[in-house]
């Protein structure tokens, strides 16, 4: 402890950046709570090289050039490779452009970056994922105690209600149903922050609002990011009037330091990987007498944005 004040949570991030995956950096990195000690990369909404470039620039961009970023799966375990570019453009990181990265990335793949890191540090580090999850599988397959070594293990994907990728599956486990599913098997118990939850941190006009009233870096970056699809996709309507675009992958990282803004409930979540129109589904019951993860299914709405909104503030006020 320092004189009151608590040690800040070391986090881990596996991610496809991706427009919510880099406010999700943005968060990490702003938040003096959060200690942000590598960043790991997948395929997901756009492919490998640029998940890993969109990594690279950010991490120069919102100065975090200590933290290593290592590269790793560009497929999934098993079938086609899928991407979300209709939804986050082919940069992955909308109309953003960001400075080519100079530094380079970690020479260790993922996989052997976070067995080394986490082994280095068992019980302190928080591994979260906002991509697919071939990187953690594979982490899992070459080195099982990887699930103890976690404080926690949260991950931005799945939906006890509907998908976003199919009806019936969430982008992020569709993916790579495969991967999802020796994640959900492995000996740990999984956060599991689906889209019955994400989809209530909605950036509404009025969080734009306000996001806007943070100068430079709200400008060129948050809200360029925050309201890419919303402007594709609302059809026309005011700012005012959007039903917002939602910030998934930051509710992953907020709730590791504020799990106070999200009640939750524990359930056994098996993963579908052979439905004709299921593939990738979670299948969540909440009734399990032997429960694998903790599904978040209400955000204190206002509460979250308050502590986004301030934590953007600050990073917006250091922005050079
Ligand atoms: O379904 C939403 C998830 O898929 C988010 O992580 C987004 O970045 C995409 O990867
Ligand atoms: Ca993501």
């Amino acid at each position: 402890m320092w004189h009151g004040c608590p040690m800040p949570k070391k986090i881990l991030l596996d991610c496809d950046p991706g427009l919510d995956d880099a406010l999700a950096l943005l968060l990490a990195q702003g938040d003096s709570n959060i200690e942000l000690v590598g960043v790991t990369t997948v395929g997901g909404n756009v492919g490998l090289a640029r998940t890993t470039r969109n990594a690279l620039a950010l991490r120069e961009y919102l100065h975090f050039e200590n933290v290593p970023v290592a590269a790793g799966a560009g497929q999934p375990l098993l079938g086609e490779r899928r991407d979300a570019s209709h939804v986050h453009g082919e940069s992955g990181l909308g109309s953003t452009v960001l400075p080519e990265p100079v530094l380079a990335v970690d020479d260790r793949h993922a996989v052997d970056f976070l067995i080394e890191t986490l082994r280095a540090a068992p019980g302190a580090i928080h591994l979260v994922a906002t991509g697919p999850l071939t990187n953690i599988a594979l982490a899992l397959q070459k080195e099982p105690a990887i699930a103890r070594w976690v404080a926690s293990f949260t991950i931005m994907g799945g939906s006890f209600t509907r998908g976003n990728a199919t009806p019936a599956a969430e982008f992020n486990i569709y993916a790579d149903p495969e991967a999802a599913r020796v994640v959900f098997d492995a000996d740990w118990q999984v956060v599991m922050i689906g889209l019955d939850l994400t989809l209530q941190a909605l950036a509404t006009g009025a969080v734009v609002e306000r996001l806007g009233r943070l100068g430079a870096l709200a400008h060129e970056f948050i809200l360029p990011l925050a309201t890419f699809w919303a402007r594709a996709n609302q059809s026309g309507a005011s700012t005012s009037e959007w039903d917002g675009q939602a910030v998934h992958d930051v509710c992953a990282v907020a709730h590791v330091v504020r799990p106070d803004l999200f009640s939750s409930r524990p359930a056994r979540v098996q993963v579908e990987t052979t439905g004709e129109f299921t593939r990738g589904m979670t299948v969540v019951d909440f009734d399990s007498a032997s429960p694998n993860a903790i599904v978040p299914v209400m955000l204190d709405v206002a509460g979250f944005w308050a502590y986004v909104e301030h934590i953007y503030s600050i990073v917006a006020g250091q922005h050079a």
